[in-house]
């Protein structure tokens, strides 16, 4: 028992410290800057010089989007290029306005998930600083240059009348 005991304090005296979860960050923060001339850090984006970082560059005020379009909707997003304090936060927001049956379309954020909060108006929080938008439709019938209304006459299994006639489409953008 006694030899026993001696060879676990050797061997707890032998192990090194570890470390079951991420390195702390290098910084808490990185104010997105335009203009590298005054930029310090690199990380993703040139960093604001940290002892030049005020409150304003994590505040923004956003006015209600104007919903008099064909969808109803407006989406006024607030990612990294509108607020340079989300940089390097991995998170940004979207406010999305209804005009009554408005319809924010189908669409994807290739670069992140979405978590939508129903208040007055819809908040939506994104996993990324720069989410991107992708609204469906749009980018099937509206890409300059068109997609072949021969792979989309396949790809819908309608007729090429119909996709003509969709392709004309003004497609607004709410975004
Ligand atoms: C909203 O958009 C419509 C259509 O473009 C325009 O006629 C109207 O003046 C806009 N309203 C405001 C408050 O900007």
């Amino acid at each position: 028992m006694k030899v026993l005991y001696l060879l676990v304090s050797i061997l707890a005296l032998a192990s090194s410290v570890s470390f079951a979860y991420d390195p702390s960050p290098l910084q808490d923060f990185c104010v997105a800057i335009q203009d590298p001339k005054d930029g310090v850090f690199v990380n993703g984006k040139f960093c604001k010089d940290p002892a030049l970082v005020k409150a304003e560059d994590f505040f923004k005020h956003v006015e209600p989007g104007n919903t008099s379009n064909a969808l109803g909707s407006q989406v006024t997003a607030v990612t990294v290029d509108q607020l340079f304090g989300l940089n390097t936060l991995g998170i940004s927001l979207a406010r999305i306005d209804f005009a009554p049956k408005g319809l924010n379309p189908p669409h994807t954020h290739p670069r992140g998930t979405e978590i939508l909060i129903v208040l007055e108006v819809a908040i939506a929080g994104l996993s990324s600083q720069n989410p991107g938008v992708i609204t469906i439709a749009n980018a099937l019938f509206k890409s300059n240059p068109p997609i072949s209304d021969e792979v989309l006459t396949k790809a819908f299994q309608v007729d090429k009348s119909i996709i003509d006639y969709l392709q004309k489409q003004s497609w607004y953008d709410n975004n």
